[in-house]
């Protein structure tokens, strides 16, 4: 066997022992901060080496075959089988490891995802990557993409990819990619941002009824000088859009004694004060004192909010996003915003993200703005979905979030 230069991929935190040989087979051994990593190039006329790896990561040329290994092992002594390339090229049906989905995991802000799924028993090789070099490494090996802000083209890649489980609610992204085979089943997290996303709301409401910004202001200026304020009760609030982080919005309206309109496409009896449908928008405006938006972006719902639902609007409402950026028309916030035609809004999502610095929002006093904020992804929360949709997979069961790409979420 030929073995050619070993590749340094060594990670942070981690200390190079140099070479070492097992036998006749020298390789590179790392120590890492669970375990040792051997790793050397693999040769065409070369065989295969197998350890009692605790973890591996293989990369695969793009004739499939193994170019390059990567085994974890303990700090217990390792056992070594050699089995011929002729041998792995007919499958090897035997080798659980081989045959295990891999699942390639990538989001930035996400680094501790790999030891979360661990403890959660993640069936599956879970390879995480930690930056997109790496990550356009393995992507051609990928069965299962857990992923957060995969740059589109990449997806390109994915020669081998079954699904791809977003760590978000919004798949607009995903739907729209080119590079992402139509055949390539998309879920998204369902059923888990609501709670969060209307704290989110909540604290941006109860901040502008108590008017909590003026007293912060007179506190920075040692100024004792009491304010009117108001109060949640009895105030309309209408959500756009049911589903469950809508559903969570009412949930808590209700608790603070405001009176809920809502619209989504099928009537949800029971669940609000006041229900509409997409085709009464104008109506459904009219009356409110916050509308808030959790909309996903779809063709039906682009600027759906626009300079006439707008004008439709009470000069006292204040409008929330926290669905898309696309489903408010951001010109016409501004020129209603110049105009008096609305009060005030709260963005955490817009049509350009980030949003570019000499936009006018920026400026607009009554604009409160921030940086796609209200619904963040918990690793723990993500990841306990995501581990119950694996066995689900395993098993041929439904997935849970599954999109409907015509439908656009
Ligand atoms: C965030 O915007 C998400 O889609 O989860």
């Amino acid at each position: 066997m030929v073995i050619g230069n070993p590749k340094g991929t060594i990670r942070n935190g981690e200390s190079w022992l140099g070479n070492r040989s097992y036998g006749d087979l020298p390789m590179n051994l790392v120590a890492g901060r669970s375990g040792v990593y051997a790793q050397w190039n693999f040769c065409r006329d070369g065989g295969l080496l197998r350890f009692n790896a605790r973890e591996s990561l293989w990369l695969r040329n793009s004739a499939g075959m193994p170019s390059l290994a990567m085994f974890r092992f303990g700090s217990g002594s390792a056992s070594l089988e050699r089995t011929s390339i002729a041998r792995l090229r007919q499958g090897d049906e035997r080798d659980e490891k081989l045959n295990r989905p891999i699942i390639v995991v990538y989001g930035p802000g996400h680094e501790h995802l790999k030891e979360i799924l661990k403890i959660m028993h993640c069936p599956g090789q879970v390879i995480m990557a930690r930056d997109l070099h790496e990550l356009e490494e393995i992507l051609p090996m990928a069965e299962i993409v857990f992923g957060w802000k995969v740059p589109p083209h990449l997806y390109g890649k994915a020669c081998h990819l079954k699904w791809v489980q977003s760590m978000g609610a919004g798949v607009d992204d995903l739907i729209a990619n080119p590079d992402l085979s139509p055949t390539v089943m998309i879920t998204r997290i369902v059923d888990q941002f609501g709670p969060i996303i209307a704290e989110f709301v909540f604290a941006e409401l109860l901040a502008d009824v108590r008017r909590l910004d003026l007293a912060r202001q007179q506190q920075s200026q040692k100024i004792w000088k009491p304010f009117a304020v108001g109060s949640l009760q009895g105030q309309a609030i209408g959500i756009a859009g049911l589903g469950s982080i809508g559903r969570e919005l009412v949930r808590k309206a209700r608790v603070f004694d405001m009176v809920v309109y809502g619209l989504s496409r099928s009537a949800k009896p029971g669940l609000v004060d006041f229900g509409f449908t997409p085709a009464q928008w104008p109506e459904f405006v009219r009356s409110l004192d916050y509308l808030v938006l959790t909309l996903p972006a779809t063709a039906e719902t682009q600027y759906v909010v626009n300079r006439t639902i707008l004008r439709a609007m009470k000069p006292q409402a204040i409008i929330i996003n926290v669905g898309r950026g696309e489903i408010l028309h951001q010109g016409d916030l501004v020129d209603a915003l110049h105009q008096g035609e609305i009060a005030g809004a709260v963005l955490d999502v817009f049509e350009t993200e980030p949003l570019p610095p000499e936009d006018a929002l920026w400026k607009l006093p009554r604009v409160r703005i921030s940086p796609h904020i209200a619904g963040p992804s918990l690793d723990e929360q993500v990841a306990r979905f995501f581990v119950a949709n694996v066995l689900r997979y395993l098993h041929h069961e439904p997935l849970q979030g599954v999109v409907d790409r015509e439908r656009g979420y």
